[in-house]
């Protein structure tokens, strides 16, 4: 440890020496070397910045990654779920059931149309959407006399929500499926990868993502034609076959040259960084299952491991956890210290009937460590000291 002075504060704080990463944005870079900037260079020299040939280009290589028939870039993974909910003409008076325990996006993407979020609860095993919750949520909806339309299940810290399940439900019920995978590309359930799973998948290239570019950036994945060509309108005001014919309301949802330039580099490397986070995931389990609880993957799915969320022993002060770690150098973060349903833009939508005790829980007890394909086993070994020294084991 050494002491600096807090320009901020003038106050002395100590400061551990050698800080960990919590995401190396950096260490993929000195992996991928210049080709990054000799692909943003090619988009300086052709200049075709607004749907440029790489655009063409990565939405081709999604496609063949995922094995979706149609790839439909945009501009974030929020607008990739807002612009299926605005293509399928959702609205008011219809409901869209979601998970409680995600990012606020899911639920956003549904109040932006004037449709009503219906929170569900999560499994409380693998963090994602509990069936029998949705089918209480479906019930609860129709009570308040909304039409359900829709399912958007997530597939949370990286690994795919129990499709299956999900699919018999919305088959039943008459709703389609729209797969917020925003964290989970590259995911996989019983042999098929994410892209395939309902009638859309939204997600996003966040920079913090599996797979991330350099800003923001989305796409949507379909088997749908028809809604295909929807989409590729909607991300243009609307447009239709006449440029200045606007044919219904869209956005500016384009995804920038540059950033497919920098995707179209990044995807290369990505089938072997899935791999390494594995690796990293079970290194993980290997050294701290017997001190906390460790994530469990489903049978038939592969992570991509956006997160490592662990959950500490009852009675853990995870604030005193997180204090204890930052004093080593081991940076932490908690998705999500309140369920959706919790906070205030959101707390006046309708939950399931039974309400939503696991995402409330695991609000109050879930910490994600450090997670990224470049975590190297000494460092591992150091984050997993300092975790079994908080603890005291
Ligand atoms: C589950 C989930 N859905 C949607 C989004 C929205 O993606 P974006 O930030 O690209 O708009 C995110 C981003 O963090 C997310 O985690």
């Amino acid at each position: 440890m050494n002491a600096s002075l807090s320009a901020a504060s003038g106050s002395i704080s100590t400061v551990p020496a050698n800080p960990v990463a919590f995401i190396d944005i950096g260490a993929q870079r000195r992996r991928l070397g210049s080709v990054i900037d000799e692909a943003v260079g090619r988009v300086l020299l052709h200049c075709q910045f607004i749907n440029g040939p790489e655009v063409t280009q990565l939405e081709a290589a999604l496609a063949s990654f995922s094995g979706a028939r149609h790839v439909v870039s945009c501009a974030s993974g929020t607008d990739a779920l807002l612009m299926v909910l605005m293509a399928k003409g959702i609205g008011p008076g219809d409901a869209v059931l979601c998970p409680s325990f995600t990012f606020c996006a899911t639920g956003e993407s549904i109040a932006l149309t004037g449709a009503t979020p219906v929170f569900v609860d999560v499994d409380d095993a693998t963090f994602n959407m509990d069936v029998a919750s949705l089918k209480r949520g479906i019930a609860t909806a129709r009570g308040l006399g909304l039409k359900p339309k829709a399912i958007i299940p997530v597939d949370l810290f990286g690994q795919c929500a129990d499709h299956d399940a999900i699919a018999q439900v919305a088959l039943a019920e008459g709703l389609f499926v729209l797969d917020d995978a925003a964290q989970a590309f590259g995911a996989s359930y019983h042999g098929k990868r994410v892209g395939g799973f309902g009638l859309a998948t939204a997600t996003s290239f966040f920079p913090a993502k599996p797979l991330g570019c350099f800003g923001d950036g989305g796409a949507i994945f379909t088997d749908d034609a028809d809604l295909a060509d929807a989409l590729r309108s909607i991300r243009v005001h609307g447009q239709g076959s006449d440029k200045y014919d606007n044919v219904r309301l869209g956005l500016t949802g384009r995804l920038d040259t540059i950033q497919a330039a920098i995707l179209l580099e990044k995807l290369k490397i990505f089938e072997d960084e899935i791999a390494a986070r594995n690796v990293a995931a079970e290194r993980y389990a290997r050294g701290l299952g017997d001190v906390v609880t460790v994530p469990r993957v489903a049978d038939g799915r592969i992570s991509v491991w956006a997160q490592y969320t662990i959950r500490l022993p009852q009675g853990q002060n995870r604030d005193a956890f997180a204090a204890a770690l930052r004093t080593q150098g081991i940076p932490t973060a908690i998705y999500y210290e309140k369920s959706m349903h919790q906070q205030t833009a959101y707390r006046a939508f309708p939950v399931a009937e039974g309400g939503l005790p696991v995402s409330e829980r695991l609000s109050r007890e879930v910490i994600s460590l450090p997670m990224h394909a470049y975590l190297d086993p000494p460092t591992q070994e150091r984050i997993i000291r300092s975790v079994r020294g908080a603890l005291g084991a």
